[in-house]
């Protein structure tokens, strides 16, 4: 029997991926209004895929989560993933810096059916983190905007939780260049690289990094707070 050759590899976790999708995660008609809301109003499409979805509505329901906070809102799409999982008493607040942005996000938790429990909050993150001291703990903050200030949104995430809360960061893998510190190195994968070893090193949390988007070059990193 010969090898299975690496473009054959491929296509099998490909098949994999696509059946885990179909019975696990499937879009409704929410979910994909929102991807086409976004195509139409020339956002880019960099949301995380179906199973980082439902990977977001699984740790959300294992923390009972009541209270979750977005930081980047971008399509709406995890937004409308993450608010499916509160009770109707619950609340997601996004924060969007882009105000036509905003608009599209709202439009489209009202036509994904989750508009009354969420609320989309315009201005740079790092002016509203402040803000929303009298509002938490979040049971869940999932972190998705500007690269370079990841540092800087988890100690704000830290500070905005409880035992028990989650904290998720997607893009936290980068083909690989989010682990080790360079000379070279960007801004923002300087912040990834850095969130990674605060979350590694911080004895308040347990975290893991899974390469889990479509093409295993990038993922979610995911730490749970223990204690403060
Ligand atoms: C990109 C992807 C993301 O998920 C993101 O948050 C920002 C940028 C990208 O592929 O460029
Ligand atoms: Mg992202």
């Amino acid at each position: 029997m010969s090898e299975a050759t690496s473009e054959q590899q491929a296509e099998q976790r490909h098949q994999i991926e696509s059946t885990i999708s179909r019975l696990f995660a499937p879009e409704d008609a929410g979910l994909q209004g929102a991807l086409q809301a976004a195509r139409d109003a020339g956002l880019p499409e960099i949301q995380i895929n179906p199973i980082q979805g439902k990977l977001l509505q699984v740790l959300a329901t294992a923390c009972q989560a009541r209270k979750i906070l977005e930081i980047g809102s971008l399509a709406g799409y995890s937004g409308i993933w993450l608010a499916r999982a509160l009770p109707t008493d619950g609340h997601l607040i996004t924060l969007e810096i882009n105000p036509e942005h905003a608009e599209v996000v709202r439009a489209s938790f009202a036509n994904a059916g989750v508009g009354d429990r969420t609320e989309v909050r315009v201005g740079a993150a790092l002016d509203l983190l402040p803000t929303l001291t009298t509002e938490g703990p979040f049971d869940l903050i999932f972190i998705d905007a500007d690269k370079a200030s990841y540092p800087q949104y988890l100690d704000w995430a830290i500070k905005l939780s409880r035992a028990g809360s989650i904290i998720i960061a997607d893009n936290c893998v980068r083909d690989g260049v989010a682990f080790q510190q360079t000379a070279t190195m960007d801004a923002d994968t300087i912040g990834l690289v850095q969130y990674n070893q605060l979350t590694r090193e911080d004895p308040r949390l347990t975290t893991i990094v899974l390469a889990n988007d479509n093409d295993y070059t990038d993922g979610l990193n995911i730490a749970v707070v223990k204690a403060h």
